[in-house]
């Protein structure tokens, strides 16, 4: 099959999603794991988005292939969201779950909402962070070199309620699509058998409390316990 019928085919589209969600995963992993040394202090944050700006061209590249995933995730997903509602225009009268590999649940029956309100918040998200909402950076001495304040605009950000609150709810709807993304992704790209569907589906359980959950305690944490850097 050539490359373009596999991904004009739903099961090449099914993969090709679940693919790309994995690797967005992956991505949540390492970027809750650098988020929560903001626990520990401005010290340790700054110097690990430092240590990342050094990488210079690679972390172009990286952030290259990061973006691409995100949209090959989001078009496919949506593409094959179309193409079922053209289906199935007036949707099922009943939408209880059949049980056992059809695992309808609220999580599930939200994927195309919450992937929606991820995809409103990802470009907020890296305006408000990454380019500071168009200002310059502020700096700060380590190690007697200047670098970028990262800490103080995200400490900066989340002593607003309604900045710190919101995060956490649009946290929890992360928690939601990984809820049901993550075993699905892995059905979806025919990794797993009958042995293995429920343990990899009571793991995408573990892995969205985790994921979400660290992802709440951060602005929480830091609107209630961090004080303000003067920023
Ligand atoms: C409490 C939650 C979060 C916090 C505090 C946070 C923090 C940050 C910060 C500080 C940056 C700027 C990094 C830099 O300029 O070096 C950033 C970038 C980014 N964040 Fe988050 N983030 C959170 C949740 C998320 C989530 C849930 C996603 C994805 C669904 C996400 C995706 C991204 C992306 C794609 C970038 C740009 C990365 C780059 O270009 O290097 N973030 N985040």
């Amino acid at each position: 099959m050539s490359e373009f019928k596999f991904y004009a085919s739903t099961v090449g589209r099914k993969f090709i999603t679940g693919l790309a969600g994995i690797l967005l995963v992956g991505f949540l992993v390492v970027h809750l794991g650098g988020n929560l040394t903001m626990l520990v202090g401005g010290g340790l944050f700054n110097n690990y988005t430092h240590h990342l700006e050094s990488l210079g061209v690679l972390l172009y590249i990286v952030e290259i292939i990061l973006l691409g995933i995100f949209v090959v995730h989001i078009v496919t997903a949506l593409l094959m969201q179309l193409e079922k509602r053209r289906a199935r225009p007036k949707g099922y009268a009943v939408n209880a779950s059949k049980g056992g590999p059809s695992r309808k649940t609220l999580a599930s029956r939200s994927m195309i909402v919450t992937g929606l309100v991820l995809l409103v918040f990802l470009p907020v998200h890296i305006w408000m962070f990454k380019f500071n909402q168009g200002r310059p950076s502020p700096s700060v001495m380590h190690d007697g070199k200047e670098i970028r304040d990262l800490y103080s605009i995200v400490v900066a950000a989340f002593q607003h309620p309604a900045i710190a609150w919101g995060y956490a709810g649009v946290m929890f709807l992360l928690g939601f699509h990984l809820r049901h993304g993550f075993w699905s992704a892995l059905q979806s790209m025919g990794a797993l058998n009958r042995r293995l569907l429920p343990v990899v589906y009571a793991l995408g359980l573990v892995v969205a409390i985790l994921l979400a959950g660290g992802f709440i305690l951060l602005p929480l944490w830091i609107h209630y316990l961090t004080p303000a850097t003067g920023m």
